[in-house]
């Protein structure tokens, strides 16, 4: 499947079985997040793999995460994060969230639903997994098999409605705003 395939596949799962995320997937998943980008190369990301009954209850304290049976808390260090001279602007949302989409397109090539999520409260989960204070959580990806029987499967073609995206006009323009 070329990418834009794979990126037109991909839709929000809000809805999963209870079928857990097989161990070579995952590591799929994980090689992804290995392999993206980051700034100057700093890699600031640290990756808290949740899949046991414990963890996604201590999640679920601080997120909703659909009863998925995986979630990854995506942190980002800021002790590690490239800083911008000019301005200081960190890149420590940008590096996360880059790891974040290699996983999250990742897991659609492999046949699994995901979603992303930033609604979450951070001060509970940095408590519940006892987070320094340079580590910050910036994204929950929850992985897992969409419940088809919940949630239709979307059409690769939706994006064409103006109802699912605006149109390509309203978001690029050559040259000039
Ligand atoms: C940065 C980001 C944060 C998001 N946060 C949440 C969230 O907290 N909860 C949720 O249910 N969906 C969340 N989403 C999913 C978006 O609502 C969804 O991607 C958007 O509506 C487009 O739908 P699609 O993913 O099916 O194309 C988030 C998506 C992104 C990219």
């Amino acid at each position: 499947m070329s990418f834009l395939d794979i990126a037109k596949k991909r839709y929000t799962v809000r809805s999963y079985t209870s079928q857990k995320v097989e161990q070579d997937k995952l590591d799929q998943i994980l090689e992804a997040a290995h392999v993206a980008p980051t700034g100057a190369n700093c890699q600031p990301q640290h990756l808290i793999v949740v899949q046991s009954e414990e963890g996604l209850a201590k999640i679920g304290k601080g997120a909703n995460i659909y009863g998925a049976p995986l979630a990854i808390i995506v942190c980002s260090n800021h002790d590690e994060a490239w800083k911008r001279p000019f301005d200081g602007k960190k890149l420590t949302d940008i590096d996360a969230s880059i790891v974040t989409d290699h996983m999250m397109m990742e897991a659609t090539d492999l046949g699994l639903g995901s979603v992303w999520v930033c609604y979450f409260k951070p001060d509970v989960i940095r408590k519940e997994f006892d987070l320094p204070d340079n580590l910050e959580p910036v994204n929950i990806l929850v992985i897992g098999y969409a419940d088809t029987s919940s949630e239709p499967v979307l059409s690769p073609d939706r994006h064409k409605e103006t109802s699912f995206r605006k149109p390509l006009s309203k978001t690029v323009s050559y040259e000039h705003l």
